[in-house]
């Protein structure tokens, strides 16, 4: 098979990680045949540097091209640090979202029976953990106007928009995987304090009735936020709206023992962009030390969702798992003998081929 990956490394360890993520590729390529061709472009505070915008035109055009988008992380202290400055990393991000339409942001949460005891819950709690988190990615309080300051500087105001075609399509798709698995779909929102959230349980539940077989709840983000935490076995799909989503994934991340390993793609109306859910870790920037799973595992899940190539996939996870069963990882999952994050690239390349 023939395809066309973009591949953008972005800020911070983006580079680092998304190295080896291509090595992966370039493995699976080597072991079933495929011919995979792979385009660079800039993205995030590289971007800024260069041309004066975080997502410029080029890499836009370069990611509707493609087959399908391989993406690091974002993000650059320099910016964190400066309030007033007139663009940031975090915007190329943004517009990468809005321009591709990538409207859905599927990060799923499993426990790796290897790495038991290393998250700080207690450990039979987590056994079994398996849910998926369907983060809207388009809409809500990071791109609804007007958003800014007042003139005296001393007000400031985000708005949260929500359509109902917006809802309609992520509930659609939360119900759709509920089908490939345990049938149950958790919507969370704050229905009992803002006015999208209302729109949000009212088109949910028309929606639900396209899906008999699906059961659907609802629960207040509060609350699932306390939930994820002491029952995450009961949770199946979760689909809830872009802010709440990038909370509660956070926060998920903790049940697998570290952010390092979560995977994310985000489902788009041109092209699909697989990214691991951690940011650009600036403080590892170049130190060969940062997590490369997390990017490896969204590469097993850009050949699942975008290729159709299921095989593939599992043999990405599957190297995975043995490097994890055979402690071969990153300082952030064994703090006293650990491997680089190019060290633990080549061996999941090479146990690919093996
Ligand atoms: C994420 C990140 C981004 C977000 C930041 C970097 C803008 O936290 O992808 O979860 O908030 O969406
Ligand atoms: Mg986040």
């Amino acid at each position: 098979m023939k395809k066309k990956i973009a591949v953008l490394p972005g800020d911070g360890i983006g580079p680092e990680i998304i190295e080896q993520g291509i090595k992966v590729c370039k493995a699976v390529a080597q072991r079933f045949h495929h011919d995979l061709e792979f385009e660079y472009g800039w993205v995030g505070a590289e971007a800024i540097d260069r041309t004066g915008n975080p997502f410029p035109d080029e890499t836009f055009e370069l990611c509707k091209q493609a087959d399908a988008v391989l993406f690091g992380a974002i993000g650059d202290p320099k910016y964190d640090n400066d309030p007033d400055a007139k663009v940031r990393p975090e915007q190329g991000l943004l517009a990468m979202r809005k321009k591709l339409g990538l409207y859905a942001n599927v990060r799923p949460v499993t426990t790796f029976p290897s790495l038991r005891g290393k998250a700080p819950i207690r450990p039979e709690l987590l056994d079994g953990v398996d849910f998926v988190v369907l983060r809207e990615l388009t809409g809500g309080i990071y791109f609804g106007k007007p958003q800014g300051r007042s003139e005296d500087g001393l007000t400031a105001y985000d708005t949260s928009v929500y359509h109902r075609f917006e809802i309609e399509r992520i509930v659609r798709l939360a119900c759709e995987y509920a089908m490939q698995r345990d049938k149950r779909v958790t919507v969370v929102d704050k229905a009992n304090v803002l006015a999208t959230s209302r729109l949000w349980r009212s088109v949910a539940g028309e929606v639900s009735k396209e899906f008999p077989e699906v059961t659907m709840d609802f629960m207040f983000v509060d609350n699932a936020a306390m939930q994820l935490i002491q029952w995450p076995k009961k949770f199946d799909v979760i689909v809830t709206e872009n802010m709440f989503g990038d909370i509660l994934t956070d926060e998920a991340s903790v049940i697998t023992g570290s952010l390092g390993l979560l995977p994310s793609a985000s489902i788009g109306q041109y092209t699909s962009v697989f990214e691991p859910i951690h940011g650009s870790y600036p403080q590892a920037k170049g130190k060969n030390i940062a997590n490369p799973l997390g990017t490896i595992l969204s590469v097993a899940m850009m050949f699942e969702y975008a290729f159709q190539l299921h095989e593939e996939a599992e043999i990405i996870r599957k190297a995975v798992l043995k490097s994890l069963e055979e402690n071969y990882v990153t300082e952030d999952i064994n703090s006293e003998h650990s491997y680089t994050t190019s060290e633990v690239g080549d061996w999941i390349a090479a146990a690919i081929l093996a």
